[in-house]
């Protein structure tokens, strides 16, 4: 007789013999009320415009955002968030906080269509409105002046939570700007508004698309001055303490997919909701995978979003929001 093969007590595979054991013992799910869809909206524009690196996603007209939002809506989406893009640019960025510029016209517009059947997030950031396409205003020098621009941006969002958002997304990275955007909200009477900190927000290059989307890459220089260094883990969770310290409600880690680690963390070390932001180049990489016959990008997407909820992001900001709630409700 030959030697007697032992197997382990646990089989795991016991578990994994039909879908109804494997629904019952699923971790994570991705569900609608989880994503949030960014959103391009441009006062230079007559018509939407397809973004060239990001097949599927448009820069809009304010109607036309208004009819993406209510698309939304209709496929249970809790939120949108706003990126401008103005008509016109100068130095300090102004038409980001002016009562007429694109995101407040376009927050009122999108108000008036879906009422509260969205929340409304607005990005709080400079490098859209500038000549220079930094983040935010420069010293004589040419360095961002971190201070002069937390002011500008406490500006932006008073003016954005007048024009009807209900959170505030500053995507700076400047020192001190959640706390003064804190502040002027509550002088201003908008103590009602949240604030989404983009707390970790690396200096990427997955970002690649979005500033050809956003019309905002840098006239020089980079932005390694202000957003944070890939190399760097524990560094996030100092950014992160310091934003909820300054009153951020919500907190985010950008990118996702190369971040999934910074994710965990975050998740592990503190208890406020958690977002991430699967960026441009993310959506891209995968759609040029999926058009070049090597992935199939439903289940692509699938997994990549699910990765994200099973490293403990409440939510995802994802340009492909749409895709997957059709895909959720194919499944179902
Ligand atoms: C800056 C901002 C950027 C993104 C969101 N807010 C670009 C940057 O920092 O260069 C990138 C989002 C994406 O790539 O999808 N306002």
């Amino acid at each position: 007789m030959g030697p007697v093969m032992s197997f382990p007590e646990e089989r795991p595979r016991r578990l994994r013999r039909t879908p109804l054991l494997r629904g019952l013992i699923r971790e994570s799910a991705l569900t609608p009320s989880s994503l949030i869809l960014p959103l391009f909206v441009s006062g230079a524009i007559s018509e939407r415009r397809e973004v060239a690196t990001m097949p599927g996603v448009f820069q809009e007209t304010v109607d036309s955002v208004v009819a993406v939002a209510e698309e939304a809506v209709a496929l249970g989406i809790p939120g949108i968030i706003l990126f401008g893009i103005p008509d016109r640019k100068d130095a300090r960025g102004s038409s980001a906080w002016d009562d007429q510029g694109i995101v407040q016209v376009a927050l009122r517009r999108v108000r008036q269509a879906v009422g509260e059947g969205l929340l409304l997030i607005a990005d709080d950031c400079l490098d859209e409105f500038t000549d220079h396409g930094h983040c935010g205003v420069l010293t004589a020098s040419g360095e961002v002046d971190n201070d002069a621009t937390i002011e500008l941006y406490a500006e932006i969002a008073v003016s954005q939570a007048a024009a009807g958002a209900d959170i505030i997304a500053p995507s700076g990275m400047m020192d001190g700007q959640v706390g003064a955007i804190r502040s002027a909200l509550d002088q201003a009477g908008h103590g009602e508004t949240a604030i989404l900190a983009y707390a970790a927000k690396y200096a990427s290059a997955f970002y690649g698309p979005f500033r050809e989307a956003a019309e905002c890459s840098p006239q020089f220089g980079d932005r390694r001055g202000y957003q944070m260094d890939p190399a760097n883990r524990r560094e996030a969770m100092r950014e992160i303490e310091l934003d909820v310290m300054e009153g951020a409600d919500l907190i985010m880690v950008k990118p996702a997919l190369a971040y999934l680690d910074v994710v965990l963390d975050a998740r592990q070390r503190c208890d406020q909701p958690l977002g991430v932001f699967s960026v441009s180049g993310e959506y891209a990489m995968l759609k040029a995978g999926a058009a070049a016959g090597g992935l199939e990008l439903r289940d692509s997407v699938l997994e990549t979003h699910l990765a994200m909820r099973r490293a403990g992001a409440d939510f995802i900001l994802t340009y492909f929001a749409r895709e997957i709630c059709r895909w959720l409700e194919e499944q179902a």
